[in-house]
Formats: C-alpha cells, sequence, structure tokens
C-alpha cells in the first residue's frame, strides 16, 4: 500500500511537469489502452483485502487527476486554437488574406478624374434623384421636347416631378446656378435609363460630364481638352475627329470618336470596318441653358462634354459585354488590379 502510495505521488510529479503540449502522445502514455492509468488500476488485485477500499480510492483520484491534465494540454494545444510556444513554426508563410482589387469601372473613371485634374478640373457632383428641371427643363429640353424620348427613365410615385436622372448633365445645372464663375468641372456619377438590359445597354451605367464656363471660351479649347485626355487615356498614337450632331443643350454639338484601337483604323468588327469608335458627346454650351441657370450669355461662353465610363472602360479593356460590370463574378472582378 505504502509503496502504491509512493508511486502515485512521483506519478503525479512526471504529469504535472508534462509540458511539451503534445497531448496526445500524453494520452497515450497514459490514459490509453496500455498507459499507466490503466496498469496502475491492474496492480489492485495484489492489494491486501482490508487495503482495497483506500486503494481504490487512490487509484480513482488518480485517474481524474490524470484526466483533467491532459483537457489542459488539450486546452493549451490545437483544440483550444492556442498554440503553445513549441507548436509554433515562425518560418512558415503566414496564413494568405485574400486582397480585393478596384472594380474596373473605378479604376477608369479615376483615371478620368486625374487627367482633367491635372488640367484644372475639380470633382462636382449632383443628386441621382433629380426633378424634371434640373434633368430636362433647364438643359434645353421642355415638356415634349422629342429628344426626352431617347433619355426615358424611372419616376418616383411620391411626386411625379421627381426621377432618377438619366445623365450627369444635371449636374451642370446644380452648378451654374451657384453662379461662381468660371466654372471648370467634371462631375461622374451614376445614371438610369429605362432600357432593357443586353450585352450593351443597362438599366443604369456611369458617365463623367465635364463643363468649362468663362469669358472667352471657344470650340478650339473643347477640341484640345478633349485631344489632351484621349492621349492620356489611351496613348499618343490614337487619332480623334469630331463629327457635327445634335444635343438640346449645346450648339454647335459633336460626337468625338477615336481611331479604333483593336484595328488602329484599319476596319474590323469592333468599328463595324470603318476605322472609328464613338467615345463622347460634346459641344458648346447653348445660350438658353445659361439663361436658364442664370448666366450672363451675353458675356460668359462655355463648353461641356459627356462620356459613359462603361463604354471606356469596354473600350480600354476589350470587354464586350456591359452586363459583367454588375454582375460581382470575382473571377471578372480580379483581373483588374491596376492602380489609378
Ligand atoms: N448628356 C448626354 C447623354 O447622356 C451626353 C452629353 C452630350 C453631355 C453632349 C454633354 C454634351 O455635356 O455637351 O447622352
Amino acid at each position: 500500500m505504502e509503496q502504491l502510495v509512493k508511486q502515485i505521488e512521483s506519478l503525479k510529479e512526471e504529469i504535472r511537469a508534462f509540458n511539451n503540449g503534445d497531448a496526445e502522445s500524453f494520452r497515450i502514455k497514459y490514459l490509453g489502452t496500455k498507459g499507466l492509468v490503466k496498469a496502475l488500476m491492474g496492480e489492485m488485485k495484489n492489494v491486501a483485502a482490508e487495503n482495497k477500499k483506500q486503494a481504490g480510492q487512490l487509484l480513482n483520484e488518480f485517474k481524474l487527476f490524470t484526466e483533467a491534465r491532459y483537457d489542459e494540454l488539450k486546452a493549451a494545444s490545437g483544440n483550444g486554437q492556442q498554440a503553445t510556444q513549441s507548436d509554433m513554426d515562425l518560418s512558415l508563410p503566414a496564413d494568405p488574406m485574400p486582397l480585393g482589387s478596384r472594380h474596373p469601372i473605378s479604376i477608369v473613371k479615376n483615371r478620368i478624374i486625374s487627367i482633367f485634374k491635372r488640367l484644372g478640373f475639380a470633382v462636382a457632383e449632383g443628386p441621382e434623384i433629380e426633378d424634371d428641371f434640373h434633368n430636362f427643363t433647364a438643359l434645353n429640353m421642355p415638356e415634349n421636347h422629342t429628344a426626352r424620348d431617347m433619355q426615358d427613365t424611372f419616376y418616383i410615385t411620391q411626386n411625379p416631378d421627381w426621377l432618377l436622372r438619366t445623365h450627369t448633365s444635371s449636374v451642370q445645372v446644380h452648378e451654374m446656378q451657384k453662379g461662381n464663375l468660371p466654372i471648370r468641372i467634371i462631375c461622374p456619377g451614376r445614371v438610369y435609363r429605362n432600357e432593357t438590359i443586353s450585352a450593351r445597354a443597362h438599366c443604369f451605367f456611369h458617365q463623367v460630364e465635364g463643363l468649362y464656363i468663362a469669358e472667352n471660351v471657344s470650340f478650339a479649347d473643347l477640341k484640345q481638352t478633349l485631344y489632351f485626355f484621349v492621349q492620356e487615356m489611351f496613348g499618343k498614337d490614337v487619332k480623334v475627329r469630331f463629327r457635327p450632331s445634335y444635343f438640346p443643350f449645346t450648339e454647335p454639338s459633336a460626337e468625338m470618336d477615336i481611331s479604333c484601337l483593336i484595328c488602329g483604323g484599319d476596319g474590323c468588327s469592333v468599328c463595324k470596318k470603318t476605322g472609328w469608335v464613338e467615345i463622347l458627346g460634346c459641344g458648346m454650351v447653348h445660350p438658353n441653358v445659361l439663361d436658364n441657370c442664370g448666366i450672363d450669355s451675353n458675356k460668359y461662353t462655355g463648353f461641356a462634354f459627356g462620356m459613359g465610363i462603361e463604354r471606356i472602360t469596354m473600350l480600354k479593356y476589350q470587354i464586350k459585354d456591359l452586363r459583367l460590370f454588375s454582375e460581382n463574378d470575382v473571377r471578372f472582378l480580379k483581373q483588374f488590379t491596376s492602380g489609378v
């Protein structure tokens, strides 16, 4: 009996000191089918009958003690999520931390902003829910004007005068109404149209509007500004051309094309064999628009332009389907890692 007590005491010492953190080898050594606890239990048969009760209690208490120590070791090692020092290998690479990337529309938008910033254009923003005046009437598109047909949108039932803006040209109106001249702004933002969704159209997309109003602003200023933009955005070899066009809010109006980035102007399926692709609309701000916004059209002139960011992005990265921008497929999105 005395011997058993001694044995248990020294085993307890050993167990307390067990500190290599490997709970499994502890379990095998002490608590396994061939472990020391079982072996000691087997000694019971050699204990004299009068000591059996006391020996049983001692052994039971020892078993509980060993199990508690096992739990402790388990918690300290992997299971408890807290690695002990010996588990840690600081030379291993860290767990990968997935890095997000900017959306291609944001990359191109930031790029456009930074190009125009260098020319002194400030960024202006306006509301996506507009009233009829800012989106249409002030821009020389009164009620029943046929140009409204091309920009059908979503109306807000609470107030028939409210709508989701169809273009960022509405921000021009807000800025002109503030009356801080000269004005030199670009207005990036989301716009909405009631269109059937396809590879080339969506019910929302993004535009950047530009506006420069001062004394003696001419069409030559407009051309040079846009030419600089194209060269910075697409490279020095890209050519531009202006085609006469019509917008109610500009006079004269033009559409600007760039030489096709795919075929270099020889003609291919992207440019429909013409060698040119359209990228934006522009013109000299119509005097009626200046007057509608409280600016003296005898003193001031200005130019404006508007482009779709999706269109520029599709040309730049040769993306063929507009829907990809809003599907949030990571396999598509993670390809665009270049910064601003
Ligand atoms: N607002 C026009 C559109 O969404 C684009 C545009 C054309 C804007 C000519 C302009 C401009 O400022 O001068 O189709």
